[in-house]
């Protein structure tokens, strides 16, 4: 069977274009950045905000690049409509493997093709391949410019409307009050991503984790942070960096003060069928 897309691409884009607080962090964050002799790429632009705050706010040259062919004629409208469409060029491709004209540079690329530690979308991927082209440099300003990615061992009632459906729940602020999450430990840090260098594409960690409370160890609790400039941090907002529970396939019976020996591994975009959680020690 083909592998076809199962959701329209435009609802999320319209989604994460109406998030207000994610979206003004990042108009901030390219007020901050963004100065009149720069040359700026914004990656998977979607509706083109991220492009139309680059032009806004200055940019001599804005390129924005986007592979959905719906979304990208949804963005090019938004840059003739409000008269950036000299300013702004509109480019068809997969960010992972575009092919950059050789004389292209970017002083500022921002991206926003973030997920939860980076588990579903191609941010990575797709840095690696603008310091493969070598269309960035050491000199280059990354937005966001980091993220970390906390976990924590977590106790969660997968039990709704009577049934037990043991599934990935991303929990959206909006949508997640009936959602019971016991934390059995501390959040801890297991990832740094440097959006401004090339990162290795597979993750992997062995964490040894101490229990706080007792209970039933049943799943993962995922949460990310970006700073998007050195020092401006963002939260998970609606449509960003949701925090994310991941079922275990058994539930362990844990209690306080006991170790419990972890190992996370999955490749970055790869999804959450490619997260694999082992336990080594309960
Ligand atoms: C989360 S949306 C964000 C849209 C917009 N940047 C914003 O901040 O409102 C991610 C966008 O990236 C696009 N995208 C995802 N992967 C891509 C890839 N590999 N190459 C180009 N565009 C991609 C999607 O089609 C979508 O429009």
């Amino acid at each position: 069977m083909k592998d076809e897309k199962a959701f329209s691409s435009i609802d999320l884009v319209g989604q994460c274009l109406i998030d207000e607080p994610r979206s003004l962090a990042f108009e901030k964050a390219i007020k901050k950045i963004v100065k009149p002799e720069h040359t700026v790429l914004d990656a998977g632009t979607g509706s083109g905000i991220m492009a139309l705050f680059a032009a806004r706010s200055g940019a001599k040259k804005v390129y924005a690049l986007e592979f959905d062919k719906y979304v990208a004629k949804t963005a090019l409208a938004d840059f003739k409509d409000n008269n950036f469409k000299n300013k702004i060029t509109l480019l068809r491709g997969d960010a992972k493997i575009f092919t950059f004209s050789k004389d292209l540079y970017f002083d500022v690329v921002v991206m926003e093709m973030l997920t939860t530690g980076m588990v579903d979308e191609f941010q990575v991927q797709a840095i690696n391949n603008l310091h493969r082209q070598k269309v960035v440099n050491e000199n280059t300003i990354f937005i966001p410019k980091l993220q970390e990615t906390y976990l924590a061992l977590a106790e969660t009632r997968f039990n709704i409307y009577g049934f037990l459906i043991k599934m990935v729940k991303h929990l959206w602020n909006n949508l997640s009050q009936n959602q019971k999450v016991k934390m059995l430990s501390d959040r801890v840090l297991i990832s740094s991503v440097d959006f401004s260098k090339h990162n290795n594409e597979d993750f992997s960690v062995i964490l040894k984790i101490k229990v706080k409370r007792n209970g039933t160890f049943n799943s993962i609790y995922l949460s990310s942070v970006c700073f998007l400039t050195d020092n401006y941090k963002i939260k998970d907002t609606e449509t960003l960096n949701s925090p994310v529970v991941v079922p275990l396939e058994e539930d362990i019976n844990v209690k306080k003060g006991k170790y419990i020996k972890i190992k996370i591994s999955y490749k970055y975009g790869g999804g959450y069928e490619n997260l694999k959680v082992k336990i080594i020690l309960k």
